[in-house]
């Protein structure tokens, strides 16, 4: 039950979902009603858990719990405001999370797109304009300074969900997800491409994280469940070779029979959001990148639950664990698990699915620690379950 030597444990979060105040954001127009939104916006994202200014009590409760590791995103809205304008005191203040980080002993996992788009990109055709391959471009040179002595770079967070999100033609379905779109899919492809070259050319390792959804055929639908995850998954896996890593994100299953998904059936647990609650997404998706992918190192860069109960939080990492254990036994290069979310935060639309390890005051900010990050800081110091 032992993980490998130098593996990384850590905790994930988005810059839109926890920062606060992401004013020049597509998102923040569509939480008030300038954009359409592909999700109904209960409620605004506000001040959020205003980790914006709180992040080094954040990372310290992570280092302090015994994790190893903090994936957090640099948001392109903040640093590019208006087209071509750069905020200098933005990429200060995400070089001093940079900063923070590494003095306790935490490995930045650093994210450059993690679903909100500036403003203006998204009055300008978003991902639908292939002129964001060399905007997106443009922002990752903007950015490079910054990221001198951060090694793990991740390009495009679940490109897979944002051209999902992207097919505005199919509303999103009871159970499984709309197809993504094409022309969007495309661009996501060559702005990671692009993306590669130049954090590889500046000796960076370079990769994107992808949404699996564990796609379980039922007998005999092993073709339908191949052809109905091809664009939602495995397009973006694919584009994955030759990367220096893929990240591998889970949170539940879909069943696919012969004329698509299934609903989940009464009787199975479900979590806040309303998804069957399945600790084996995880391994699930672990092993289908591998197969396509082989030799393409892994690391879990989101997995969790939104629970209220935190018992049952442990109970669903535990079984991820195991599950991640049984493919490192395999042979499957795993080299680390970030959990989603250091924080309970803005689950694009409501604060009602919590998922962090970290709850925190909605008034006062103050931040409490639920028994699972003590819990996931004692498996990393262990470095076994
Ligand atoms: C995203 C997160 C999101 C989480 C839970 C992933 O789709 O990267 O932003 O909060 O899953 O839904």
């Amino acid at each position: 039950m032992t993980f490998p030597n130098g593996f990384l444990w850590g905790a994930a979060t988005a810059p839109h979902q926890v920062e606060g105040n992401n004013t020049s954001s597509d998102w923040w127009l569509r939480e008030h009603g300038q954009l359409p939104s592909p999700h109904p916006v209960e409620s605004p994202s506000g001040d959020a858990a205003d980790s914006y200014h709180r992040y080094p009590v954040d990372m310290r409760l992570l280092a302090d719990a015994g994790l190893t590791s903090y994936r957090f995103g640099i948001e392109w809205a903040r640093i590019e405001p208006e087209e071509g304008f750069v905020s200098r005191a933005q990429l200060d203040h995400y070089r001093r999370m940079i900063d923070t980080a590494l003095a306790l002993g935490l490995t930045p996992m650093v994210t450059l797109h993690h679903f909100t788009n500036p403003a203006w990109l998204a009055r300008d055709g978003d991902w639908r304009n292939p002129a964001v391959v060399d905007r997106f471009a443009r922002f990752v040179e903007t950015a490079l300074p910054i990221l001198s002595d951060v090694d793990l770079v991740c390009t495009i967070n679940e490109p897979n969900m944002v051209a999902i999100m992207a097919n505005s033609s199919e509303a999103f379905p009871h159970v499984g997800l709309p197809a993504g779109d094409p022309v969007v899919t495309e661009n996501l492809i060559a702005g990671h491409k692009q993306a590669v070259d130049i954090l590889r050319g500046a000796g960076k390792l370079a990769g994107w994280s992808v949404a699996t959804q564990a796609y379980q055929p039922e007998p005999g639908a092993e073709q339908a469940a191949d052809d109905y995850g091809y664009s939602r998954e495995d397009v973006f896996m694919d584009a994955a070779r030759g990367d220096d890593w893929i990240g591998i994100q889970a949170y539940t299953r879909t069943r696919i029979g012969a004329d698509g998904p299934i609903t989940i059936p009464d009787a199975a647990e479900r979590t806040l959001t309303g998804w069957e609650y399945y600790p084996g997404a995880i391994e699930f998706g672990i092993r289908r990148s591998w197969e396509r992918n082989g030799g393409v190192p892994i690391y879990v860069t989101e997995n969790g639950i939104a629970t209220a109960d935190d018992a049952r939080r442990i109970d669903y990492t535990t079984g991820a664990l195991e599950g991640i254990l049984s493919a490192i036994a395999d042979g499957i290069d795993v080299r680390g698990y970030l959990h989603w979310s250091a924080l309970d935060n803005y689950e694009w639309g409501s604060y009602t699915p919590t998922f962090g390890l970290i709850g925190w005051d909605s008034e006062t900010f103050e931040r409490h620690p639920k028994p699972s990050l003590a819990w996931l800081g004692g498996v990393a110091r262990a470095g076994a379950l």
